[in-house]
C-alpha cells in the first residue's frame, strides 16, 4: 500500500519530500540516493540546497544513482539530464561528483551502457531511497507504457505524448531526442524506500490511475503498490481526484 501524504501546495510538497530526503541522509550519511529529473523534484532540490548552506545537511558521503538520460545528447546539452543535475543540485552541495551517476546519453552502444549501469547499482549495494516523478502517462524514469515490466536498465523509444509533455524544454519537437536509457522497473522496485512527488492538476488523472486502477504495464508506476516502503507527496491538486467516483 502506498502511504500518501497531502500538501497545500508544490512548496509544501517540495519542504516535505527534502524532508524525507534530508532524515534519510541524517540517519545513513552514506545513502545511496536514487535521484530524478523533470520540473517536479526541483523544487525539493532548492530546499536541499538551502539546507546543505546553512550547514544542515551533509552530502559528502552520499552517492547517488539517477534514474534515466536522453540517448544522443552530448553531457553538457542543457536539457541533458548530466547538465540538470548539475545546475538543480549538485553544483550547490558538498557532493563527491565521483559519487554522482547518470546513464551516459552519448554511449551509442546501448547494450554496454545498460549492462555497465545495472552493474554500477548492483556493486553500490542497491539503492536506499529513489526519489521519482511521474509522467503524464504513468511513466516513472523512462519506463512507458508497454505490455511488459522492464526488469533493468534498458534503451526505451519514448512515447509521443512524452515527447509532447517534454517538447517545451527544447526550442522545438524535432529536438527531442526519440530514445533514453532508464533504470527498469525491477532496478527502481529493489530499492528499500521509494519516495513519489506529484503536483498540479494535470497530474491527478494518472495519481488516480495509480492508486485506484489495475497493476499493470500499461501503467508503469501502479506496480508501485506491489513495493512494501512507498510514500506518495503530493499537492491538493494531484490529489483532487482521488476520491472521487
Ligand atoms: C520526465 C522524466 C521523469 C519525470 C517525468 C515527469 O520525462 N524522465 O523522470 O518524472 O517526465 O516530469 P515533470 O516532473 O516535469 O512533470
Amino acid at each position: 500500500m502506498i502511504k500518501i501524504v497531502e500538501t497545500r501546495d508544490y512548496n509544501d510538497m517540495s519542504r516535505k519530500a527534502a524532508n524525507v530526503i534530508s532524515a534519510q541522509v541524517i540517519l545513513k550519511p552514506d545513502s545511496v540516493l536514487g535521484l530524478a529529473t523533470g520540473s517536479t523534484p526541483v523544487g525539493c532540490y532548492q530546499t536541499l540546497v538551502h539546507w546543505c548552506e546553512k550547514g544542515d545537511l551533509d552530502f559528502s558521503k552520499v552517492r547517488t544513482v539517477n534514474l534515466d538520460e536522453y540517448q544522443g545528447l552530448e553531457k553538457w546539452h542543457d536539457q541533458s539530464y548530466y547538465y540538470f543535475m548539475r545546475e538543480n543540485l549538485f553544483k550547490y552541495v558538498n557532493i563527491n561528483l565521483d559519487n554522482t551517476n547518470i546513464p551516459d546519453g552519448s554511449n551509442p552502444d546501448a547494450e554496454a551502457e545498460c549492462a555497465r549501469y545495472h552493474e554500477l547499482i548492483e556493486s553500490m549495494g542497491g539503492i536506499d531511497l529513489q526519489l521519482l516523478g511521474i509522467g503524464n502517462n504513468g511513466h516513472i524514469g523512462f519506463n512507458e507504457p508497454a505490455d511488459v515490466f522492464a526488469d533493468k536498465t534498458h534503451k526505451v523509444e519514448l512515447a509521443e505524448s512524452t515527447i509532447d509533455a517534454n517538447a517545451r524544454f527544447f526550442k522545438d519537437r524535432d529536438e527531442v531526442p526519440r530514445f533514453a536509457y532508464t533504470m527498469g522497473i525491477g532496478e527502481i522496485m529493489s530499492a528499500k524506500k521509494i519516495l513519489i512527488i506529484a503536483s498540479g492538476k494535470a497530474k491527478a488523472p494518472i495519481i488516480r490511475e495509480m492508486i485506484k486502477g489495475p497493476v499493470t504495464p500499461k501503467v508503469p508506476a501502479s506496480i508501485l503498490r506491489f513495493h512494501p516502503d512507498v510514500t506518495l507527496i503530493a499537492d491538493v491538486d494531484a490529489l483532487s481526484l482521488l476520491n472521487k467516483e
